[in-house]
């Protein structure tokens, strides 16, 4: 019997690399030196007085901020998702108002056309967004339905001559919905059918029959306008009508996978900038004849957020890859936005509640921005599907079991 021999491979790979590119390390200093010089210093400002931070907008639209993912025949930085999941960090842990507008304009109204639109939509309601022109939002939550999205009520009736449809209804809590031009809007076609009776439409804000309700008063991102938004006998033209008949709440799930991954984005950038001011306080600030940073209970602090941060950071950079991945596969990224956007945003609470007590009074003080980090940071767990959604969205994906 001869010897046998045993042989070990190891197997290289090319695909597990945590560096980014040149151009993302480009893309990201540049963004970095903008928000921090451009938006840092007007951030208190438009927090105190809830005003829209339109000067701003527009200098992100001209450097391609406003359409990172899109095409740059259609107007856009024509760059992959995880060029805009670095922009919402820097932009975030600038300010996070900024971001909510950047995060809706990018991923869910954006990405909701270029992902179901036709050529002539793309054309007439991505260019001028993208470009930063114009402000777009998304409406789906209503009075009585936010976490349940399939119980929506507005209404759109079919005209006879086939030629239009006619909407009524309320939307409420729409992100930018005091400036936007045109509107992504979810509403019922087949109200028996339930959400399979959910088809999307693409608004023109300027239009007859559409109404705005008052700006609301937030605890947080209140630079980041909101408003209810009705529709009175609203007509929408056949050609306005996003995708099929009945596949709305698809279009909406679906956008919303990726909208969920720029608001995980959002918190890494919130928690980042809350974390930085901390450490620095915490070697600047002696108690007891020392830098409250020689405390353990302090280091504990400071070494569980900055842990949490990093792991936050790698599962939104995961479900960045698996989202430009599904453009080959044509797999979903459910699981993995959930999740990213799930630990993300309570890591953004739990390290702006840290940052607060590690500042003392002064972190309660609106002398420094922790106090407004704090308050941003509720956000994010809670729109686009709060954690108790995400929770539930990745134990059905796990268990299978609905
Ligand atoms: N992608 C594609 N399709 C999806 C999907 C996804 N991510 N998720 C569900 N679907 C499909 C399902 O496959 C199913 O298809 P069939 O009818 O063919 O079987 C259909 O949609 C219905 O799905 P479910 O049975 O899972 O629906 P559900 O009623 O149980 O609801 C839910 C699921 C996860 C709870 C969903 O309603 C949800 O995500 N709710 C939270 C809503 C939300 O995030 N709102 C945020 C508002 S927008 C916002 O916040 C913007 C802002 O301000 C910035």
């Amino acid at each position: 019997m001869g010897k046998k021999s045993y042989e070990i491979r190891i197997y290289t790979t090319t695909h597990m690399d945590f560096e980014l590119s040149e151009e993302h390390k480009i893309l990201q200093s540049e963004v970095r030196k903008f928000a921090q010089n451009e938006i840092v210093p007007v951030a208190p400002k438009y927090d105190a007085s809830g005003e829209f931070p339109m000067e701003t907008i527009k200098k992100m639209g001209e450097m391609g901020l406003m359409g990172i993912e899109v095409p740059e025949e259609y107007g856009g930085a024509g760059m992959d998702t995880l060029a805009y999941v670095i922009v919402m960090e820097e932009i975030a842990a600038a300010d996070a108002a900024h971001s909510t507008i950047v995060s809706v304009n990018n991923s869910l109204y954006n990405h909701a056309i270029m992902k179901y639109g036709t050529e002539e939509q793309k054309k007439k309601y991505v260019v001028p967004v993208a470009t930063g022109e114009v402000i777009g939002a998304y409406a789906l939550t209503e009075p009585q339905s936010g976490s349940d999205a399939g119980n929506i009520k507005t209404k759109a009736e079919l005209s006879d001559d086939g030629e239009y449809y006619v909407i009524n209804g309320r939307k409420s809590w729409i992100t930018s919905g005091p400036v936007a031009k045109y509107i992504i809007l979810f509403a019922q076609t087949q109200p028996e059918l339930k959400h399979k009776g959910v088809t999307a439409f693409i608004i023109d804000t300027e239009k007859e029959g559409f109404i705005r309700g008052k700006t609301e008063p937030k605890l947080g991102i209140r630079a980041s306008a909101t408003c209810e938004i009705a529709f009175n006998n609203y007509k929408v033209p056949i050609e306005d009508r996003l995708g099929e008949e009945g596949q709305g709440f698809k279009i909406a799930m679906s956008v919303l996978d990726a909208g969920r991954i720029g608001i995980a984005a959002q918190s890494v950038g919130i928690a980042r900038a809350a974390y930085e001011a901390s450490v620095q306080y915490s070697k600047e600030r002696y108690a007891f004849g020392q830098p409250i940073g020689k405390f353990q209970m302090i280091q504990q602090k400071i070494a569980d957020m900055k842990t949490r941060i990093e792991a936050s950071r790698l599962l939104v950079y995961n479900a960045a890859w698996k989202k430009m991945q599904s453009k080959k596969t044509g797999e979903r990224y459910t699981l993995e936005a959930s999740m990213a956007k799930l630990f993300a945003s309570e890591t953004a609470m739990f390290v702006a509640h840290q940052a607060v007590q590690i500042h003392g009074g002064m972190g309660y003080s609106k002398e420094l921005p922790i106090e407004r980090y704090f308050r941003d940071a509720k956000i994010t767990e809670i729109y686009e599907g709060t954690s108790e959604i995400q929770r539930y969205v990745i134990a059905r994906l796990e268990t299978g079991l609905k």
